[in-house]
């Protein structure tokens, strides 16, 4: 049997209790990564870490403490750390008029704060690798494209893309820093509009590949930013969309009929 693409490779994954996080963290596994799961739902994270018999993290991104002792734990069972995926986040979907301060610092807090502080933590680890290091953080269509509803997820998620960009420049030669933009992917986030009958037809009507998209379809992309495929990539932020934001797919119509205005 040949060696994966990611061979050797050890790996952090954020959010991995569920959706994206858990498909990326499957395929990493895979390719021949071994990879430590972080996630703050320690019940499901459990499930996840046993059946993918893989070292298990319960830890709040925001937390920057509960951080630095999983990114320590991860970086000292795997014995070193060559890539990060910054996954974790949190949707909120209410009129700008309806998101107090508080909740507009928790957006904030968990889609942008929270990754600085794992890459932080992680980094000295990263630095350490050697060559192949990588960070891919998971930004959102809603960063190009902001949507009504989602303001500070939006600007969170833009500024996710930024600091991904700078990054990219001030650890160049060392770390390769990507993002991954995706646009409406069926996972728990966004459960709740699809059990709303036909709310997402004409957004699959208006989008060029006719469907929603799957946490495995973006795992795809995140392990081809995270591997040898893209030795020469960095900065980028790749969206995922099936071509939704070309003709823009009439989703801000749609979010009109959910959260008023
Ligand atoms: N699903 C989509 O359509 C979509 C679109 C664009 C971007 N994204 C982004 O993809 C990422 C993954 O989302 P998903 O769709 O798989 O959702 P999901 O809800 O299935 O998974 C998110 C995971 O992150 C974890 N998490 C949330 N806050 C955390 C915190 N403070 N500390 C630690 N873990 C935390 C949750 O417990 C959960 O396991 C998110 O960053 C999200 O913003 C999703």
């Amino acid at each position: 049997m040949s060696a994966g693409p990611l061979e050797g490779r050890r790996a952090l994954v954020t959010g991995a209790a569920s959706g994206i996080g858990e498909a990326t963290a499957r395929l990493l596994l895979a390719q021949g990564a071994r990879v430590a799961l972080l996630d703050r739902d320690g019940e499901r994270l459990g499930a996840v870490g046993k059946s993918l018999d893989s070292l298990a993290l319960e830890a709040d991104v925001c937390d920057e403490q509960a951080v630095a002792r999983a990114v320590g734990e991860a970086t000292d069972a795997l014995g070193g750390l060559d890539l990060l995926v910054n996954n974790a986040g949190a949707g909120n979907l209410a009129r700008f008029e309806d998101h107090d301060a508080d909740d507009w610092q928790r957006v904030l807090s968990v889609n942008l704060a929270a990754v600085a502080t794992v890459t932080r933590a992680a980094l000295p680890a990263l630095r350490a690798a050697g060559p192949g290091a990588a960070i891919v953080n998971n930004a959102s269509g809603s960063a190009p494209r902001p949507t009504r509803g989602e303001s500070a997820y939006s600007a969170a998620k833009a500024g996710v893309v930024a600091l991904t960009q700078a990054l990219a420049q001030e650890f160049a030669p060392d770390i390769r820093v990507n993002c991954v933009s995706p646009g409406v992917i069926r996972t728990a986030m966004t459960e709740p509009l699809f059990q709303i009958e036909g709310l997402l037809e004409p957004v699959n009507e208006a989008t060029p590949l006719g469907r929603a998209g799957t946490a495995e379809e973006v795992a795809a992309v995140i392990a081809f930013l995270a591997g040898p495929g893209a030795a020469f990539v960095t900065g980028q932020n790749l969206v995922i969309d099936g071509g939704m934001s070309l003709p823009q797919a009439g989703i801000d119509q749609v979010l009109k009929g959910v959260v008023g205005g």
